[in-house]
């Protein structure tokens, strides 16, 4: 039931401040500002590498993870498109373990890497939101996501419940490695607690978000910048535009701009940066002023301390309230995905059922 929403995914994208409350607080204690001790399949401090695999958003999760799971406890993780891990015959690194995400957990690449793992004696944990699904079942450990029944074809809640989890796994990874002493953990958790307010929050500025979907709608070519967590959210903010609008869009790590993409820049292609004053926010300037000389047309999406320091003429600046580094990646996903809908509602496209996709691809 859509209730008063026009398509399930806007629904979908109103409930995340809900759902991923929930989310974090399977796997946080609040109360105490601790990870909780959620059973895992292997001892984080003794892995020398985590192995994530996953297809589409979910493999975009994992790269946020990757990042998280890298600067926090500093183990070493391996993130594939599932359907290029499950060929490639990587060697396996001793000491090793798996992770897999994906929403429905019948994902047919997804699967067969969890086969190719388990063959290998490789300890499984999956982030799945379907509890009764064959991924769920074939893992040694099930880290839900509980974004409930997601049904809009583009994927948004399961999103950011899957960096929900991946952020409690970072943290409780840190914890056993001894790479966060109790108060960095503390203040990590509550952070995380935060992220259901500052979600609800930025669900605020859809009405400014709508207004320039309708912009946004007039043209063929997107591109998306961003660095750091970011770069994985430019790539998500590129896909979700692809599939229900049909509008051409790449996401890229900024600082590759120079390597090629900027050949594309004119006044017909607007630039999407997503960049909240972070510490590399003046790299992301200098890649701004890039695409301003070149008659760029930019969107920039940033809090409020970056507006004021951007020094660059954009068509447009989403100030996204300031929020602490690790449920950046949680908050900025709400306006690319509201860009997105929006822009494919101007459209008029089949937002919750786009052309030639499938909610669940259960062959390869
Ligand atoms: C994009 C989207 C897809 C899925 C991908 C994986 O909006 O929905 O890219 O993320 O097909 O699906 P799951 O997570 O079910 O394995």
């Amino acid at each position: 039931d859509k209730g008063n929403y026009r398509h399930f995914m806007e629904k979908e994208i109103y409930e995340q401040p809900e759902v991923v409350s929930h989310t974090l607080a399977n796997y946080l204690d609040f109360a105490n500002s601790k990870v909780k001790e959620f059973s895992l399949p292997f001892d984080f401090a003794k892995l020398d590498r985590l192995y994530v695999s996953a297809c589409g958003t979910a493999y975009l999760a994992g790269l946020v993870g990757k990042y998280w799971i890298e600067r926090y406890a500093r183990l070493p993780v391996d993130i594939d498109i599932a359907s290029e891990f499950r060929y490639r015959e990587l060697p396996i690194t001793k000491n090793s373990a798996a992770l897999f995400i994906s929403q429905s957990g019948e994902t047919a690449d997804t699967l067969a890497s969890l086969r190719y793992c388990r063959s290998e004696g490789l300890p499984i944990g999956a982030i799945v939101n379907v509890r009764e699904s064959t991924i769920a079942r074939e893992s040694d450990a099930v880290f839900p996501t509980l974004a409930g029944p997601e049904i809009g074809v583009a994927s948004t809640k399961a999103f950011t419940c899957q960096l929900s989890v991946l952020a409690a796994l970072a943290v409780r990874a840190a914890v056993a490695r001894g790479t966060v002493d109790a108060a960095q953990e503390a203040q990590l958790v509550r952070e995380l607690s935060e992220a259901p307010g500052l979600a609800h929050q930025v669900l605020k500025l859809a009405s400014q978000i709508e207004r320039l979907a309708r912009d946004l709608s007039q043209y063929k070519h997107v591109l998306y910048l961003g660095r750091d967590t970011n770069f994985p959210l430019a790539m998500e903010g590129a896909l979700k535009l692809k599939e229900i609008s049909y509008i051409h869009a790449e996401g890229y790590a900024a600082g590759e701009l120079k390597h090629g993409p900027i050949a594309l820049i004119d006044e017909k292609m607007p630039v999407i940066v997503i960049a909240p004053h972070d510490r590399i926010f003046e790299k992301t300037v200098s890649n701004m002023q890039e695409v301003a000389a070149r008659g760029g047309k930019i969107i920039l999406i940033t809090d409020a301390k970056g507006a004021a320091e951007s020094t660059v003429d954009t068509l447009a600046t989403i100030v996204v309230p300031d929020v602490p580094e690790i449920i950046s990646p949680i908050i900025y996903a709400l306006p690319i995905q509201l860009l997105a809908y929006y822009t494919a509602v101007f459209i008029g496209t089949d937002v919750d059922q786009p052309r030639n996709l499938a909610k669940s691809v259960t062959v390869e």
